[in-house]
């Protein structure tokens, strides 16, 4: 899909998804949520004023991990390329009292409109995949950061154990994918750090996230929205859901095999010392990742 057509894609897509007519939370969303936020408090210092996340697909949804993120004072910018998927993610924000701390950019993430060094911290969980540049994206990141400011940003895992790369293609190639989202390309875990060092950050840490079999949060969240409650009242659903969620808190390295990766790095360009990265940089080692 070229990038004229990207807009009016995922306009459709805000019309069409059944995850973004969801009127409650699912039980899914409920467990995704809680992990993300307990990943973050882990890995990142916390203390974050302003913060940047790619894409508002979630904040639209009952997921909303980024309007959770937002502390006293503080401010969440979410930059995302669908004025549709953004007035949900808009209204969400209201309904939570937060309006004058979310703030919108309907913009292209490979090119944002920020200046350099305005942001703590910028996160993104599943949202660079969606472009063949992604590399421009995690620069993109990491650019408008401040100097010692964290990145994060989490893929598709293309080891993940439950086959999420070749469930989401097979679904694609169903015509089944479409109203929920475009392709996505799926990283090992060294194609994710080779792209964080190519960026010069520092102290850079992986791990994986969303040890639960996909399909089956898929599922839920079909089941949801067709308001049919026999999945979220099954005792198996829900114990495998606990254990899968106690599995991933518990046991670090089953992350490793999670549906998802996730690279967190600290940003030290130096301010003088020409030590900054640039986007061709991030290019020539980003090349590599493979398609999926
Ligand atoms: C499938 S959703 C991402 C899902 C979500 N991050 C998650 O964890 O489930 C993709 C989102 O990225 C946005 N998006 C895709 N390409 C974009 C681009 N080039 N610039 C900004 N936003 C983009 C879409 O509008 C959509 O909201």
């Amino acid at each position: 899909m070229d990038g004229t057509k990207l807009p009016e894609y995922w306009d459709w897509v805000a019309e069409h998804s059944f995850h973004l007519r969801q009127r409650s939370s699912s039980i899914t969303d409920i467990y995704y949520r809680k992990l993300i936020l307990t990943l973050i408090n882990q890995l990142g210092s916390g203390c974050w004023k302003r913060i940047l996340k790619l894409d508002a697909y979630n904040e639209a949804t009952n997921t909303q991990y980024g309007l959770y993120l937002v502390k006293d004072g503080g401010e969440l910018i979410l930059v995302d390329i669908s004025l549709g998927i953004a007035m949900k993610a808009l209204v969400k924000a209201a309904e939570k009292g937060l309006s004058h701390s979310v703030h919108l950019i309907v913009a292209d993430f490979r090119m944002m409109p920020l200046r350099p060094e305005c942001v703590d911290m910028s996160c993104s969980f599943g949202s660079i995949e969606h472009v063949p540049e992604y590399n421009l994206a995690f620069y993109e990141q990491v650019r408008v950061v401040r100097e010692g400011g964290e990145v994060f940003v989490g893929v598709p895992n293309l080891l993940n154990f439950s086959l999420r790369a070749l469930s989401a293609k097979m679904l694609h190639i169903m015509g089944l994918m479409k109203k929920m989202t475009n392709p996505e390309r799926h990283f090992v875990g060294s194609q994710l750090i080779s792209l964080a060092k190519s960026l010069n950050l520092a102290n850079i840490y992986f791990t994986g996230y969303h040890l639960f079999p996909k399909q089956l949060r898929w599922l839920d969240l079909w089941m949801e929205y067709r308001g049919v409650d026999k999945l979220k009242r099954s005792r198996l659903f829900r114990w495998l859901l606990k254990a899968f969620t106690l599995m991933e808190l518990r046991y670090p390295f089953a992350r490793i095999f999670a549906e998802m990766i996730i690279v967190k790095g600290v940003k030290r360009w130096g301010r003088d010392t020409g030590q900054r990265s640039s986007p061709g940089e991030a290019i020539g080692i980003g090349q590599r990742p493979r398609s999926t």
